[in-house]
């Protein structure tokens, strides 16, 4: 399936089967929940935390997320891979176009950015080009230094006006889905009612959106040094990685290799 032709079909899944998407940073990652048949593999910026140890997405860099889309990518996933910009690479709707671009080439299928009204002309010079565009509005881990720290946003009516606004000016710019991230749960209904395209929540209630993204390090539970509250892990990685290690340690030490 093309990429244009997976974001179409992904589109279309507006309350219906629910979209399940998760984060992956590397090749046997990717392959690994491709075959789970996850529907999105997304190549956060989340990298920067829970791969390359930086304390938040502000020091993600392009050469970053190229590097690991394009380790994704060679995992040919019938999913959809999804690259996301980081911080200050669409700064203006020409950036935004040209990042994307060389995320196309790395072998991204579709690009997602962090904001609402103010990322609409870049949403549309993007989409313009033929290249799927999803948003992400609610808590933006990319403006955790201003907002001093992770907030569950859209509790107080102002903040639902403006995830709703932002929502409806992504769609109109082209979106073909919106991630909401940490936004209270009655606020994530009201948009994902009012919007033509499918939300996807992270931290936003059961059931409040069209689809759940988690990172994967979440899920699986190999990163233990910072897990959100709303994590819900199916797996001990980071146990299993120590035990391993201590066995084989042991081993070395009795003279075993
Ligand atoms: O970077 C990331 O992993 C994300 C998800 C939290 C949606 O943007």
């Amino acid at each position: 399936m093309t990429a244009l032709a997976k974001a179409t079909a992904l589109r279309r899944r507006k309350g219906g089967r629910p979209i399940s998407a998760l984060t992956a940073y590397d090749y046997p990652t990717a392959r690994l929940l491709d075959e789970a048949a996850v529907d999105v593999l997304l190549v956060g910026d989340s990298l920067g935390m829970v791969v390359l140890g930086f304390p938040d997405t502000t020091h993600v860099t392009l050469g970053h997320m190229l590097h690991h889309v394009a380790a994704v990518a060679r995992a040919k996933p019938q999913a959809l891979i999804v690259g996301d910009l980081p911080i200050h690479s669409y700064d203006t709707p020409a950036a935004a176009l040209e990042t994307a671009r060389q995320f196309v080439a790395a072998g991204a299928e579709a690009v997602k950015l962090e904001g609402g009204l103010e990322q609409a002309d870049q949403v549309r010079a993007i989409t313009a080009a033929g290249i799927p565009v999803i948003g992400h509005l609610g808590m933006l881990p990319q403006r955790v230094l201003e907002e001093g720290g992770y907030h569950k946003t859209g509790k107080s009516p102002a903040q639902a006006e403006a995830i709703l606004a932002g929502a409806q000016a992504l769609v109109a710019a082209g979106v073909c889905a919106i991630v909401l991230e940490s936004v209270v749960p009655e606020t994530a209904r009201a948009v994902t009612a009012a919007v033509a395209v499918p939300t996807i929540g992270i931290g936003c209630g059961d059931g409040t959106c069209d689809g759940e993204v988690a990172v994967v390090t979440d899920l699986i539970g190999s990163f233990p040094w910072f897990v959100p509250p709303f994590a819900r892990p199916e797996a001990d990685v980071a146990a299993m990685i120590r035990e391993a290690a201590v066995k084989y340690v042991a081993r070395v030490a009795a003279g075993r290799g």
